[in-house]
């Protein structure tokens, strides 16, 4: 009997391109399936483009909730209903407190070579830094900011001239194949 399909609910905040790079590469095809995405930002156009294929939205804002606590609750609420093996950050922009990110298995892309430049503006920070190298690190979440246990690493060059325009359009040309590879190897892992 062929094994169960990996369930993957991916968390975004934002224009979606990461999403739209996991769902192009055809999650079915490395037995994954997407059963869901939610968002701290209802209306964004991540979620308008998971509904175009059908997938299920959630929104769980933290201006909803008394505190921060709360929304943490209510956001390992709605995941718990979606049953995740894998919990894909896709471009979410908020911390998760340690009640979501000890009960789920979670990943993150971000676009720095961490543990440097950490934080809102990685390719900012590393231009503003002079670094010769950046580029992306795929890694497990803890509760820290963009702490946890280090994944994979891709390279991406500073050339001269370049501005965080232009450097992130290069960082993320190598982030999308190479999360969306990451995220294969981890659902035949969990398989
Ligand atoms: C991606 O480059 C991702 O690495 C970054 O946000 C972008 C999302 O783009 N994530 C972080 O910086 C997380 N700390 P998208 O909204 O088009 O998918």
């Amino acid at each position: 009997m062929p094994a169960r399909a990996v369930r993957i609910v991916v968390l975004a905040s934002g224009r979606g391109s990461t999403l739209r790079a996991i769902l192009d590469a055809d999650p079915g095809g490395f037995g994954a399936r997407v059963v869901a995405a939610g968002t701290d930002v209802k209306g964004c156009p991540a979620m308008a483009h998971a509904e175009e294929h059908g997938i299920e939205t959630f929104a769980v804002g933290l201006g909803d909730f008394h505190d921060r606590a709360a929304w943490n609750d209510a956001l390992a609420e709605s995941l718990t209903g979606h049953r995740p093996d894998l919990v894909v950050l896709a471009g979410f922009m908020r911390i998760l407190g340690p009640g979501v990110v000890r009960r789920f298995r979670i990943v993150n892309t971000h676009p720095s070579l961490l543990p440097s430049f950490p934080g809102p503006h990685p390719v900012r920070d590393a231009l503003a830094a002079g670094v010769e190298r950046t580029g992306v690190t795929v890694h497990w979440v803890d509760d820290g900011v963009d702490t946890g246990p280090v994944i994979a690493q891709a390279e991406v060059s500073v050339v001269a001239g370049d501005d965080e325009a232009s450097l992130t359009a290069r960082i993320q040309a190598v982030e999308k194949p190479f999360y969306v590879a990451a995220i294969r190897q981890l659902c035949q892992e969990i398989r």
